[in-house]
This record gives C-alpha cells, structure tokens and sequence, in this order.
C-alpha cells in the first residue's frame, strides 16, 4: 500500500479527514489518485493512504485475505481491522491533520460495518469496535451495481481476495448502502457519487464536491 505525503503550506491550522468507501470496483483507489494529482496542481498538503494500511496489523490482514493463512474467523478479522484502524489514525491520520493536511483516505469505518458484518459478525459488536474512532469531515460513497463492479473487476485481471465473490458482494452492497444511509440520516457528513458513470464524469461531480469543503481550510 503506498502512501504519499507532502509538505502543507499551512501547518498551524487542522486539516480536513476525507474518506473514499465503496464495494471492490467501485473505483475509489483511482479517484483517490486523481484527487491527489489534482491536489499537488494545487500546491494543497495532503496525505494519501488507505485500509488496510500498509503497517504491520494492516500488511497482516492482506495476507490474510490473499488466502496466505489459515483461515481467520470473521471476530478475529473485525478485531484486526479495527486494531489496523486505531494504529493508523494515531500513527498517521491524526498527525497529519494536527500538521494541517487534507488527509485522503479509502476506506475506513463503513467498511468494517458492510463487510464484517456481511462475514457474520453481529453489526453490534462492529459498531462497538468502531464506536472510537473519529467521524471523517467528509465521506464519499461511491454507489455502483454489484454487476458492473464484477466486470470491472474481472478487467482488472488480479488475483482474486477472499471477499471478491459475487454474492458475498452482494450482500456487502446491501449493507453498505443501509450503513452509509443511516449516516445520513444521522447528519453526519456523507455524499453519494453514481459511480457507474465515466472516470472523467465522476472526477468532476468530486472535484465539484469536494475542493468548495476544503476551500476555508
Ligand atoms: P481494498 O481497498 O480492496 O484494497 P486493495 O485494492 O489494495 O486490494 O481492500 C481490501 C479488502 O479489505 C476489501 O475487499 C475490503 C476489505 N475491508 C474490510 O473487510 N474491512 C475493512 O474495515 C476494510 C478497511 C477493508
């Protein structure tokens, strides 16, 4: 997992925490690359990363969904990613936003509620686990049908993850999009992108979304 950081011009103020989410396909890892491109032109500080991380508890679980160990039951996976979770923000996130810097992010929370929930752990315990981390200033919910996202991802041509099937990813769909409503419903600050559309038209709807939120920081 790479991550990028650049220098912030404005290191005394705090940053803005946003977060990409969406099924396996749905094409946040190659709008987060744009956005940071778009970011760099800006000459705007940033940081670019992603869960799982690419620390250890993070480097752990895409073993582990390589299918490189046994299998873990989907409580101990809950309990990894959320570990990976906590590592990240105090080891990254949080010190690159105290350091002024938009912090880019795919993946995060609502992740953990769809998928690990999809894998059968009771959504309860999902929250619980979650319940301590931070609320991003923005998440972006990139809405696409399963169908289309197997096709891109069969374009992609890459091994296949253990949660890359069509009807675990169905089901992952389903959650995601009740969770990602429920934020909503709650007021916290998410938007939904129609992710079936063309990079280019989805970039714009993004670039129209997001750089107006991170004009005043
Ligand atoms: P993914 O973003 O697909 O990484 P990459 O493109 O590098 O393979 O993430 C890997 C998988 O991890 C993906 O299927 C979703 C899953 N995942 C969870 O199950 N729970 C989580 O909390 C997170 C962050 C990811």
């Amino acid at each position: 997992m790479t991550t990028t950081t650049t220098t912030s011009p404005q290191p005394s103020r705090r940053g803005f925490f946003l977060v990409f989410e969406g099924i396996d396909g749905a094409g946040t890892t190659s709008q987060q690359r744009w956005l940071c491109e778009r970011l760099t032109a800006l000459g705007r500080g940033f940081h670019k990363t992603a869960e799982p991380t690419g620390n250890p508890v993070g480097r752990l679980i895409r073993g582990v969904l390589r299918g490189e160990h046994a299998p873990f039951s989907p409580h101990s996976l809950a309990l990894l990613f959320a570990a990976d979770r906590a590592d990240h923000l105090s080891r990254e996130i949080e010190p690159a936003l105290a350091d002024g810097k938009i912090v880019v992010c795919d993946r995060y929370v609502l992740s953990s509620l769809a998928y690990q929930t999809a894998a059968g752990v009771p959504i309860e315990l999902v929250r619980q686990l979650n319940a301590p981390f931070p609320i991003p200033d923005l998440t972006v919910y990139f809405d696409l049908p399963v169908e289309i996202a197997a096709q891109r991802r069969a374009k992609r041509g890459q091994a296949q993850e253990i949660f890359e099937v069509d009807d675990f990813q169905r089901e992952v769909a389903q959650l995601y999009q009740a969770q990602a409503q429920a934020w909503q419903a709650s007021g916290k600050p998410i938007h939904f992108v129609d992710a079936a559309r063309s990079f280019e038209e989805v970039s714009a709807q993004l670039e129209a979304l997001i750089l107006p939120a991170l004009a005043s920081r």
